[in-house]
């Protein structure tokens, strides 16, 4: 069935906001693996012995030689059609934000300047003591278990289960999906908080709310519409018809 895109190019040519989510699913052609597919991340690893400050107290080495495999992966990587889109869409409108729970940076590696990490960014480390980051990630932090000037060992600078997301990130994705005229949540299961509760603010506060997804989501039947397809090409596909019609 085609999709009709007239009420998403009338929605986008009066916006003056347009924020988005993004999850795992706009990164998988790219060739980051999602989380919750038959043969995503948590299929082979369990978050409890992997993704947590306990598990990272009782074996570091382990955890680290997970995330030095993830991030050999996503050094590897380039940004998909998908997140061209989104570069091209900053640009056009007067305000846009991106709010991503991905921490392969790939928005970045695109261009988008706008972008807000929920889950932190794979590729910085952090002290587990004083907080304190490091930009890069400096060897192989599997080798002697790198600490901080203040003793504290050194972890990757991601949000772990049963931490809090940076505040300020936070409320700044609060403030904007509460103002947003459109927005898009693009390749989330959206059924991890309290990222997953953005799209839903959105459309409780008047915006215009539009999934991009490859499946029907936890969310599907509280936003306004789902392009069911992948994002890499759905968003080109989306951008371009806009582009068209309001000729630009
Ligand atoms: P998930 O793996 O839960 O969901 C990925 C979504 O992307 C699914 O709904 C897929 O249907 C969809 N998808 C797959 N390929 C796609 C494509 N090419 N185009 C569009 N959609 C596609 O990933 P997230 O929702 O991002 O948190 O997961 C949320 C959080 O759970 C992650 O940030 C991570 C994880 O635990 C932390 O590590 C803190």
């Amino acid at each position: 069935m085609q999709t009709d895109y007239s009420e998403i190019v009338h929605r986008l040519a009066k916006a003056q906001k347009v924020v988005v989510l993004t999850g795992a699913g706009i990164s998988a052609e790219s060739g980051v693996p999602t989380f919750r597919s038959p043969d995503g991340i948590w299929s082979k690893f369990k978050p409890e012995e992997l993704a947590n400050m306990e598990a990272f107290l009782r074996n570091p080495k382990l955890v680290w030689e997970w995330y030095q495999y993830r991030r050999r992966l996503i050094e590897e990587v380039q940004p998909n059609p998908g997140h061209l889109t989104l570069v091209a869409m900053e640009a056009f409108f007067p305000y846009f934000s991106l709010f991503t729970q991905n921490v392969d940076g790939l928005h970045h590696k695109a261009g988008s300047r706008c972008v807000y990490e929920l889950h932190g960014n794979i590729m910085r480390n952090r002290c587990s003591r004083c907080e304190k980051r490091f930009m890069h990630s400096e060897g192989d932090m599997t080798e002697g278990l790198s600490r901080c000037s203040c003793g504290g060992l050194l972890r990757p600078d991601v949000v772990w289960f049963g931490e809090m997301l940076p505040e300020d990130v936070l409320s700044k994705a609060y403030e904007d999906a509460q103002s947003a005229d459109v927005f898009f949540s693009i390749g989330t299961s959206a059924v991890v908080y309290p990222a997953a509760h953005l799209p839903i603010l959105a459309a409780e506060s008047g915006a215009f709310v539009i999934e991009i997804n490859t499946e029907t989501t936890a969310i599907s039947n509280m936003v306004h519409i789902t392009l069911f397809g992948k994002s890499g090409e759905i968003l080109p596909h989306l951008w371009r018809t806009f582009r068209e019609r309001v000729n630009f």
